[in-house]
């Protein structure tokens, strides 16, 4: 898995979502290029707690963003930041499991979570929003002949 750079094509059209997926895409390259370095094991548990913050404050944002514009797919999404929330946190538990497979673990996460939720999901609500976003007012300038 390489770093990857922020693209305009990973843009929702929201500006403090965007904000929050470019942190998020920031973390996971943190962590990947902590390992090219041979740190990876040394930064591990910071990154995912890192990662566990980010998305619990991101995700509320999100889906304040989905009450107030009445998004249908709503119900699917929220319970797809809970499953990855969750496993952010099981991981976090896992004190046994050997470094380098915990690390492994963490990179496929975020990989998932970059690829399945936000290029998927969270593009699919930004669409959403784009579509449904209110029709502009008739300019000033358009006057009614009520003469007739
Ligand atoms: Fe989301
Ligand atoms: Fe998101």
């Amino acid at each position: 898995m390489r770093p990857l750079e922020w693209d305009v094509r990973f843009g929702t059209g929201v500006a403090a979502l965007d904000a929050d997926h470019r942190e998020f895409l920031s973390l996971q390259n943190g962590l990947l290029e902590a390992r090219g370095r041979g740190r990876g094991h040394r930064v591990l548990h910071q990154v995912l707690e890192q990662l566990i913050a980010w998305a619990e404050v991101h995700q509320a944002r999100e889906e304040a963003m989905f009450d107030a514009s009445g998004y249908p797919a709503a119900a699917r999404h929220r319970a797809e930041h809970a499953r990855l929330l969750a496993s952010a946190r099981n991981l976090r538990q896992r004190h046994a499991m050997d470094l380098e497979r915990l690390t492994r673990a963490v990179l496929g996460l975020f990989d998932h979570w970059w690829k399945r939720h936000i290029l998927e999901h969270d593009l699919e609500f930004g669409r959403y929003l784009a579509a449904a976003a209110p029709v502009p007012t008739v300019s000033a300038d358009v006057t009614v002949d009520a003469t007739v």
